[in-house]
């Protein structure tokens, strides 16, 4: 879908948003009433989702633009309360534009299946009993799920590690490799664990205790790559090399130290995780996922990597476990879920992670940027003053005039956005 980009999107109203985006990407009006209708949930849809529902909760659905992914444009729906987010991955996306925006790739949707077997006397022995047993386990692992297996996906592969160190003395811990295609994987996983344990714990001779997905999904990484050229990085008193120089800092000083790392991937989670839960997908998964893979070298540290090309321009790389699914779970049954992967027009849990480990390097350059010149503050008074513009009652082009004086005068309150308002009308 090639989307022609809109007005200034910060300009119009929430309809008048919607009615470009039906207009423009051949989205019809009842899937994106599912953005205005308490999100399009009604009680008794989530009464079928978890226990004991006693209402509904909304939060804002912002829409970031500007976004070219592998190619292709892309509006993508973000959940979240935060200000400054959607702004801040939109513009980052606009100054990717000029270099053709974000390259991604993914791996194969392979989830990590966990088995701990404990009561075990010879453990090197009773893993090499389990190694020699690795196709009969395979194949019996296969028999499970067979819509899975007849998607192409399915159990691809058995390890078992030797956990040599823990509280409890040494143990086994076997790792079911498993291909979950479109799905983020937990069911499929987890009955796939249960139903081979007891041919487990005959061959090993021990005792099967825990049998769960591991969140740590590191064979399924989604990568983001994105070039700013230097020419898109001046702004306002900055060159664009300091501006450039001063990214690249900010990032050593997170690649350097966990406690900066803990705040930059913050900003990175930001992005994801605001398009993780428009889809209905698992951010809690995600985010543990996330943060275990930013510690995997025994060290916390950035998820994402900044530098310059031979020519001088800014180049950036995000890389992180991003188990998302397109079926199944809340993705199915939320109408606002399903909506959000019309807009993007993803067909498959690649093309979802891939837009949204897209966001996530936005977002990190957009915090980056403004962290390295002018300090985030300046950004959220803007949009500060433009709320309290609106509260004032300026509309249209005036929004934007009343924000920026009150900005430049550093005065935001109200009283003072009716002053402006007044002395504009009488201009007009
Ligand atoms: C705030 O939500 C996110 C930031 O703190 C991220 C960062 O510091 O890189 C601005």
């Amino acid at each position: 879908m090639t989307a022609p980009q809109p007005p200034k999107f910060h300009q119009l109203t929430p309809r008048q948003r919607q009615d470009w985006i039906a207009q423009h990407t051949g989205l019809d009006r009842s899937a994106l009433d599912a953005f205005t209708q308490g999100a399009g949930l009604t009680l008794e849809q989530a009464d079928h989702m978890i226990e004991n529902v006693a209402g509904l909760y909304a939060l804002p659905v912002g829409i970031a633009q500007h976004f070219i992914v592998n190619g292709r444009e892309v509006l993508v729906p973000m959940v979240i309360e935060e200000p400054s987010v959607v702004a801040g991955a939109s513009y980052m996306a606009k100054l990717a534009r000029a270099a053709g925006g974000f390259t991604t790739s993914t791996d194969a949707p392979e989830m990590i299946g966990q088995i701990q077997i404990l009561d075990i006397a010879d453990l090197p022995a009773a893993r090499q009993r389990l190694l020699n047993h690795k196709t009969e386990l395979l194949q019996e692992a296969a028999q499970f799920d067979p819509v899975l297996i007849s998607r192409g996906g399915g159990p691809r592969d058995l390890e078992v590690r030797l956990i040599e160190e823990s509280p409890i003395g040494p143990f086994l811990v076997l790792h079911l490799i498993y291909d979950v295609r479109d799905a983020m994987g937990a069911n499929a996983v987890n009955t796939a664990l249960e139903r081979l344990s007891p041919r487990v714990e005959s061959i090993s001779g021990g005792r099967v205790h825990l049998r769960i997905l591991s969140n740590l999904a590191d064979r399924r990484l989604a990568r983001a790559a994105v070039t700013i050229q230097l020419d898109q990085l001046a702004f306002g008193q900055f060159s664009a090399e300091e501006v450039r120089d001063g990214i690249i800092e900010a990032w050593a000083f997170a690649a350097a130290d966990p406690y900066r790392a803990a705040t930059h991937n913050k900003g990175i989670m930001n992005g994801v995780d605001a398009v993780v839960l428009a889809t209905g997908n698992d951010w809690r998964a995600i985010e543990a996922g996330a943060h275990a893979y930013a510690a995997r070298s025994g060290r916390y540290t950035s998820l994402s990597t900044w530098g310059k090309d031979a020519a001088g321009n800014l180049t950036g790389r995000l890389e992180m476990p991003l188990a998302v699914g397109i079926i199944g779970g809340a993705t199915r049954v939320h109408p606002g879920a399903q909506a959000a992967l019309k807009l993007m027009g993803v067909t498959t849990a690649a093309d979802l992670a891939e837009i949204i480990v897209s966001v996530g390097l936005a977002q990190n350059l957009a915090a980056l940027r403004a962290l390295a010149t002018e300090g985030i503050q300046r950004g959220h008074m803007a949009l500060h003053a433009r709320q309290i513009a609106i509260a004032a009652g300026a509309i249209g082009d005036q929004i934007d005039q009343v924000a920026d004086q009150m900005v430049q005068e550093q005065n935001i309150r109200v009283e003072r956005a009716q002053e402006i308002l007044l002395q504009l009308e009488k201009k007009n």
